[in-house]
């Protein structure tokens, strides 16, 4: 500009001033608009029908560099749909458009028809009208666009036009890199929730409960039909046995999968703290409540709630939870509205609750009301056939862990196989871990699992079952170089449910052969 907008005395001046203040309106438009959403298409819209009625700029288009592609791309014309001209592109350097970007400087034509540059690829161009395109900018990165559009015709002026139009330029530059910024953080946090929900399915589906045993069977069965239901579920089993893996298959099985999965160790706190926890509580409910909070029951609103060690509740922790249970309500602690959630309940024990009925020590319309859907986990000990499996598959579990490959010998699992494993999985887990840290070598073979301290020879299996131990061992490979003789000859006794004359026949063996081997291998038979 080159004289000052005080001087009112030339009609050029009083031209300049309306145009200024109609400029003025636009902005303030303009960046509102921008504001508004991150719907870039839409904005980049309204933007340019805020120019064509506030600024007299007609034919407003904005293109951006498609930076996979390597070109610019229609991203919005005024008063039209950019959908059907989505297949024009410019090339950078490429006619009137295309050059602007690669120079990164405006471009003014005064009469389009007179610049044999000009494409007019969309065809929507007034051939008499003057043409403005300036550059889109982000940053310090140079052109990501351009905008362009045709002021009137014969009003001068087209300096000033297009400075107004490198400053909305800027604002969309600033909306571009706001919304793309947002939409690569949407998408990495989408990617990440994706990736996140594969795991947490995998970890607990299916796949990762290791068990062939019809007692396993029985109980992936139970789960799959329970699952789709909001049946409240009672997992019994010996500690360690699963019942925390199973209640967490049930929860993300289920048509709450998505919704969330609280859990709650009733034996770890005091009544009062337990009500608190899991009904919430009001501010200023008790010394030390602050503000309100949230109990296990609200969080799970939707999902699922675990009520992990269930039996051991006090009986006046038993009514309000019986209350919960039948009625679906509860109050926070110093609160007197009554809230309503939608939770499905799966409690855990591994208590006698039958006794503790009788016993009067648990109240029995509570036990009634938990024992809807009842799943026995069963001790290890009971189901030895899964111990290779379950060995092998937590081997790997902790192979992950070290980043190191680590590998169990079958002699070791016929060790594993020995033991009645008072601890059950986890006491395996627990073994597995310690055998790996001990093996350098990343070999875990028998000599490593008597380093960890099971003792098999004191214990001994529970050969009760005998079925069970012939379907194991037909996993071993008798002709494993791997095997001594004598694990060989156990091997076989094992497979042949102990009858000598049959694991003399796998063994290739007479009657007599075997019969020696036992006595002078110092092997103990087993009596069914
Ligand atoms: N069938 C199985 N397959 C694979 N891993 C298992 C299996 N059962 C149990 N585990 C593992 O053993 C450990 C103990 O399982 P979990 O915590 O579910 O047992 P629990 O019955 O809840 O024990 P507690 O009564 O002591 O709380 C966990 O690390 C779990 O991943
Ligand atoms: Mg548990």
């Amino acid at each position: 500009m080159n004289s000052p907008v005080t001087d009112f005395g030339s009609a050029e001046d009083a031209l300049r001033l309306a145009l200024l203040e109609s400029q003025l309106a636009a902005l303030f438009e303009v960046s509102s608009v921008l504001s508004r959403s991150l719907n870039l298409r839409q904005t980049l819209r309204e933007v340019l029908g805020v120019l064509h009625e506030c600024g007299r700029m007609s034919h407003g288009l904005v293109c951006l560099l498609d930076e996979e592609r390597g070109e610019l791309l229609i991203s919005a014309i005024h008063d039209k749909d950019a959908e059907p001209f989505e297949k024009i592109s410019y090339q950078p350097g490429e006619g009137v458009i295309g050059r602007i970007l690669s120079t990164n400087a405006p471009w003014i034509l005064p009469r389009v028809a007179d610049e044999p540059n000009f494409l007019d690829r969309l065809n929507l161009y007034d051939q008499n009208l003057p043409f403005i395109g300036v550059p889109i900018r982000c940053g310090e990165d140079g052109a990501i666009g351009v905008f362009a559009a045709q002021p009137p015709a014969g009003e001068g002026l087209l300096a000033d036009r297009s400075r107004f139009l490198e400053m909305v330029a800027n604002l969309i530059g600033q909306a571009v890199r706001l919304a793309r910024t947002v939409e690569a953080e949407q998408q990495a946090l989408r990617e990440e929730r994706d990736k996140l929900r594969r795991e947490v399915k995998g970890a607990h589906g299916f796949d990762s409960i290791i068990g062939r045993a019809n007692s396993m069977r029985l109980v992936f069965d139970q789960v799959r039909q329970v699952a789709k239901w909001n049946t409240t579920v009672l997992i019994r089993g010996e500690s360690g046995t699963g019942k925390e893996l199973i209640a967490n298959a049930i929860h993300y099985n289920s048509p709450r999968a998505r919704a969330a999965f609280i859990k709650l160790n009733c034996a770890a706190l005091p009544d009062n703290l337990l009500e608190s926890e899991l009904f919430g509580h009001e501010k200023g409910a008790f010394t030390g409540a602050v503000s309100l909070r949230k109990g296990r029951f609200e969080q799970a609103d939707g999902g699922t709630l675990f009520l992990d060690e269930i039996g051991e509740i006090s009986p006046a922790f038993q009514a309000k939870l019986l209350r919960v249970l039948q009625e679906g309500e509860f109050e926070r602690v110093g609160g007197g509205r009554t809230l309503k959630v939608d939770v499905r309940v799966i409690a855990a024990t591994n208590r006698d609750l039958e006794a503790g009925v009788r016993a009067g020590e648990f109240r029995e319309d509570l036990y009634y009301r938990l024992n809807v859907m009842p799943i026995r986990m069963p001790a290890l000990r009971e189901r030895i056939e899964d111990v290779p499996d379950l060995a092998r598959f937590l081997v790997e579990k902790v192979a992950r862990l070290q980043g190191r490959e680590l590998e169990i010998t079958d002699s070791a699992l016929r060790v594993l196989m020995r033991y009645d494993w008072p601890g059950n999985v986890r006491e395996l887990e627990n073994c597995m871990e310690r055998a790996a840290v001990m093996s350098e070598q990343g070999i875990i073979d028998r000599d490593v699992i008597n380093l960890t301290g099971i003792d098999v020879s004191a214990v001994g299996a529970d050969f009760s079952q005998p079925s069970a131990v012939a379907a194991t061992t037909s996993q071993i490979d008798l002709n494993d170089p791997d095997l001594d003789e004598r694990e060989r000859v156990i091997a076989a006794l094992e497979e042949a449910g102990w009858v000598q004359a049959k694991a003399a026949r796998l063994l290739n063996m007479t009657p007599r052969q075997i019969a020696y081997r036992i006595q002078t291998l110092n092997i103990r038979m087993r009596q069914f």
